[in-house]
């Protein structure tokens, strides 16, 4: 037999993905001040409620400065199985529900699994189909997630619910106008009622509502398709019904998350970092602490594009405290906690939104933070988890020399906090589990190379 054989045909066939794949797995390589500049595209928590607000209408909606992450694959998938159709181009998403059918119960499982956007199609639901069905809350890297405050509103504008394994099933003839009052200023309750109220019959109110940013940009949405909303200066919004919505066209705002996130990674690092697409007054807070902490910052004419460098060598302790807008976001915390870890001194951290966000210092412990986790309300507020003795405030200790450890990605700031202490830390680290960030930070990868990290 000659060499050049071709192998017999009962060769085993080759099991791996024949697509590059990224591998679940990164190891990164620390200890080098990050440099570069960042595109930010439309926020993680707007753009997907925008497209939710398209399934109230029957008219085609447009959208721009659309992100690659993968909440939005979960609400297309949804949009699919709802009877309408999404087109993509390089940067926007169309969408035309001209029927809407009302998911059964295997998918509302599964799509509710994998984000927290399913629930808020319940009402787009009932105004089109008279029925919807919810998964009832399970665990979470960050607490149980309960809708409660979500079937208050709905039970409130005339939605009855019965619930049975698991599931519950919410039906309504037309919904009309009520008064509510929210025991949190909950975003996802607040969307909720928005898109409950817009085309419900009559006039109502939801006092103590959320007025983040992204909620403000969904009332500009629903404000193109025709909605009626006012939003009063005591966080109480005003809607009046409409009978029917029309289409619209909307560039979503960009993701001040996101670009907290990265801010934070280059204060831990102590590099420089140039991020565009986001603007100065939804980052206001974030900015303030920052320049506290010893960072520093310019942003252009236009307050679109900042850059963030270290005003001091070394940096600063402060005690911080996570609120509803216009506070300190507790999706900003955990990066930010992780530059905390190289100020000099004790910062001192109350968690007041989830009762259970700080589990992710036990592993920034592994690479030589020095950071106590306690039940009792460390800050001006008393908040609601003190007296139930939630592990919600955390005392971080600095400076600390950081180094390479192993680490499993619970939740996606989590994700995003151990790889900025990664690239802080002196040698190599190994993270499982990064996938997870593909959730809402777009080209991850692609990102961590641009501003100089070393990352396989
Ligand atoms: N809550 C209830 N009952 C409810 C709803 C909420 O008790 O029915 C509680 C929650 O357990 C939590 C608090 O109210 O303690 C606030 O929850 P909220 O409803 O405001 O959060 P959400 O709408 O589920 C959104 C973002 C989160 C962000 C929060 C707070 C999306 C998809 N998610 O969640 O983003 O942390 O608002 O701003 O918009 C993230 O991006 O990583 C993320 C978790």
């Amino acid at each position: 037999m000659s060499e050049t054989t071709a192998p017999p045909s009962t060769a085993i066939p080759d099991p791996r993905p024949r697509v590059d794949v990224p591998s679940d797995t990164m190891t990164v390589r620390g200890g080098v001040p990050v440099d570069g500049a960042l595109t930010i595209r439309g926020s993680k928590n707007a753009l997907p409620k925008a497209m939710v607000a398209a399934l109230l209408t029957e008219e085609t909606c447009r959208l721009t400065n659309i992100a690659a992450i993968r909440d939005i694959e979960v609400v297309e998938e949804l949009i699919g199985i709802a009877g309408g159709t999404v087109e993509h181009d390089a940067d926007s998403i169309t969408i035309t529900a001209h029927t809407f059918t009302a998911l059964g119960e295997s998918d509302v499982e599964r799509l509710h699994n994998a984000s927290r956007i399913p629930i808020l199609t319940t009402a787009v639901s009932l105004h089109r189909t008279g029925e919807a069905v919810v998964a009832a809350p399970g665990g979470c890297a960050i607490g149980p997630r309960p809708v409660d405050f979500h079937l208050s509103v709905l039970r409130a504008l005339g939605a009855r619910d019965e619930h049975h394994d698991g599931m519950i099933h919410l039906r309504a003839d037309r919904l009309h106008g009520a008064r509510i009052d929210l025991p949190f200023p909950s975003v996802g309750a607040t969307e909720q009622f928005l898109f409950a109220s817009v085309l419900a019959e009559g006039d109502s109110e939801l006092a103590n509502a959320a007025i983040e940013p992204e909620i403000l940009d969904l009332i500009a949405v629903l404000q193109k398709m025709g909605a009626l909303i006012s939003v009063e200066p005591n966080r109480t919004i005003r809607v009046t019904g409409v009978d029917q919505l029309g289409g619209f066209e909307h560039r979503v705002i960009g993701d001040r998350l996101e670009a907290a996130s990265w801010a934070s990674l280059a204060l831990a690092t102590g590099g420089r970092l140039t991020v565009e697409g986001v603007q100065q007054q939804d980052l206001a807070t974030f900015l303030n602490v920052y320049r506290r902490a010893g960072g520093d910052f310019t942003i252009d004419a236009e307050g679109n594009r900042i850059e963030f460098t270290r005003a001091r060598r070394m940096l600063r302790p402060l005690a911080l405290e996570t609120d509803v807008h216009p506070g300190f976001m507790t999706d900003w915390q955990s990066p930010f906690v992780t530059a905390l870890t190289q100020a000099d001194g004790v910062s001192v951290v109350h968690e007041t939104v989830y009762e259970d966000r700080l589990g992710y210092t036990e592993a920034l412990r592994t690479l030589g933070a020095q950071i106590q986790v306690f039940t009792e309300c460390l800050g001006p507020t008393r908040c609601r988890f003190g007296a139930a003795n939630h592990r919600h405030s955390a005392v971080v200790v600095g400076p600390t020399k950081l180094h390479g450890a192993e680490l499993v990605v619970p939740d996606l700031r989590a994700g995003f906090s151990y790889v900025a202490a990664a690239a802080a830390a002196d040698g190599e680290s190994v993270i499982h589990g990064v996938g997870l960030l593909d959730r809402g930070y777009a080209e991850f990868r692609h990102k961590l190379a641009a501003v100089g990290i070393d990352h396989s």
